[in-house]
């Protein structure tokens, strides 16, 4: 019964990206549609933001299926050129496998996968060992915490929400800013929602087009899954993100290396609300009690927190909480003011150092506005590997304009070597024999609704190290949803 209900809350969202017949009944049903991200912004009931809308600029691009596993689409001459380099350039490390079998489901790490895997860690895999430092000099650290004392790291996975604004008016009435890990299928769904996150100053990072397990992907599944979240970003919002976060933290170097290829850090996090899991019945008192474990560790650490955009019991939670938390920790900042990271984009916006952000200069410096943003499908999307970025404040090279310092600050050999590699790796092996076809998952009428239902469901184990017992209880959650959501939607 419980499914039931959460798989009926899931279904406006699935239609809405991906039936065709729901567009239609709407259109029949005649409801007026919202035109531009200032008139969404403006709405507050969380049906009526939820309701179908089109933009027509996006709709002439192309991407990859929603909710599905992406792949280089055919044709696409830019991707093509893109990933041809980066596996030109060697930073794909060849000794990391694929995690998993063949017949692997993305949705899960397999307990075998787990079990064999070799415990000295050489792949620096998060979900087993939760490991930050990657052992290949190419790529850099992981970003997990913030180098300022007394500092909570201000991150939400999963966005954007179609009913986010109830959510985002309170940030801004609490002069709070945010990292903001968005999903691509979302973006497409809802670019006007997508437009308010950077047009409210948040700071906005790739959390993968379909949000699966990403070391059970191929290399050109992994490339496709960033590349083109990120081009829906630029698209929509006008930058170009350098930094994502993966989900469930599911991570290795030959992720990792793909991820800097397209000019991405990776950003993890160091405490967790755990709060995805009211969703699934978690009372929220014990997400309160998660929320104020992580207060009381405001003197030992500065923790970048996880906590999700997923839905109302989400943003809800945060919003009950955050008077403690701001009681608890002396600064509540996105990762850009936690790491100096002053030029987070290429395009020119410039975000404050830490030091300007808590002095109350809270918002960046040309940043575009609510009341003109547009969908721009010629925008110019040129993804530059972290080892080419240069210029201080970048992702590549954290530390503002004082040249930063700390575990995580930049100039590490990631950032400084050159991508010329000694040997033209193999890695591109498990690539090779992926043809130029975009059909890499069967579809279904299952598979379709299965991604939505993974980027829902599955946040729940953004947190968890995938151990086995939990990995399979939720999977059969998942199947158990996928039906029900199945059943509901054709009802
Ligand atoms: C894929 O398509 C691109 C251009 O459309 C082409 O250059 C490339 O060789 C193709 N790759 C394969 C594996 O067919
Ligand atoms: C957003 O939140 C609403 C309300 O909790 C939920 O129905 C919806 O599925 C969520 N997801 C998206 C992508 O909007
Ligand atoms: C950020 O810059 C300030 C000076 O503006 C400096 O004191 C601080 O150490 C820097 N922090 C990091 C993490 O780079
Ligand atoms: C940064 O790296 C470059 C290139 O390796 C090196 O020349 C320079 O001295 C380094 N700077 C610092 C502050 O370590
Ligand atoms: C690696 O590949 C590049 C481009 O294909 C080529 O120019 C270079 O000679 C190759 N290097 C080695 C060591 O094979």
């Amino acid at each position: 019964m419980k499914l039931t209900l959460i798989a009926l809350g899931l279904v406006p969202a699935l239609a809405a990206g991906s039936s065709f017949e729901y567009r239609s009944t709407h259109r029949a049903l005649g409801r007026r549609a919202v035109k531009n991200a200032a008139q969404l912004a403006g709405i507050t009931d969380a049906n009526q933001e939820c309701k179908w809308y089109e933009d027509k600029t996006l709709a002439g691009m192309n991407f990859p299926k929603q909710s599905h596993i992406a792949s280089i689409l055919d044709g696409d001459n830019d991707a093509w050129g893109v990933w041809n380099d980066i596996q030109k350039s060697g930073i794909i490390p060849s000794h990391v496998q694929v995690k998993g079998s063949a017949s692997a489901d993305h949705r899960g790490i397999s307990q075998d996968a787990q079990s064999s895997y070799d415990k000295s860690d050489p792949d620096c895999w998060w979900s087993n060992t939760q490991c930050t430092k990657p052992k290949s000099k190419k790529i850099p650290e992981d970003i997990y915490k913030c180098d300022e004392p007394d500092t909570w790291g201000l991150t939400f996975d999963d966005g954007p929400n179609c009913s986010h604004n109830e959510f985002y008016n309170f940030l801004q009435q609490n002069k709070l800013r945010a990292t903001l890990f968005y999903i691509g299928t979302y973006v497409v769904a809802y670019p006007y929602q997508a437009q308010r996150g950077i047009t409210d100053g948040h700071d906005i990072c790739v959390h993968t087009w379909s949000h699966r397990y990403m070391t059970t992907l191929s290399n050109e599944q992994v490339f496709a899954e960033l590349y083109y979240t990120a081009k829906a970003i630029k698209a929509v919002a006008g930058i170009t993100p350098r930094c994502w976060r993966p989900p469930f933290g599911d991570v290795d170097d030959r992720v990792r290396a793909i991820a800097a290829g397209l000019g991405m850090r990776t950003i993890l996090w160091q405490e967790d609300t755990d709060d995805w899991s009211i969703d699934e019945g978690t009372p929220r008192s014990k997400i309160v009690g998660n929320y104020k474990k992580i207060n009381s560790k405001a003197d030992q650490m500065s923790p970048i927190v996880l906590a999700h955009e997923l839905s109302q019991n989400t943003m809800g939670v945060f919003q009950q909480m955050y008077s403690s938390v701001k009681q608890a920790y002396k600064n509540i900042v996105p990762i850009t003011a936690c790491m100096n990271v002053t030029n987070p984009y290429p395009e020119d916006i410039t975000y404050s150092t830490f030091e300007d952000f808590v002095g109350g200069n809270i918002d960046p410096k040309n940043k575009p506005d609510i009341s003109t943003i547009k969908v721009d499908a010629s925008a110019s999307f040129k993804p530059v590997a972290l080892s080419k970025q240069t210029g201080k404040g970048s992702y590549a090279s954290p530390g503002g304009s004082s040249g930063g310092s700390g575990s995580n600050s930049g100039n590490n050999s990631a950032s400084s070597s050159a991508s010329s590699s000694a040997s033209n790796s193999s890695s591109s092996s498990s690539s090779s024999d992926a043809s130029n076809s975009t059909d890499s998952q069967s579809a279904s009428s299952a598979a379709d609704a299965s991604g939505s239902s993974a980027s829902s469901t599955s946040s729940s184990q953004d947190a968890a190290s995938a151990s086995g017992a939990s990995s399979l209880s939720v999977t059969v959650l998942y199947f158990t949803l996928t039906a029900a959501i199945v059943a509901g939607a054709f009802l």
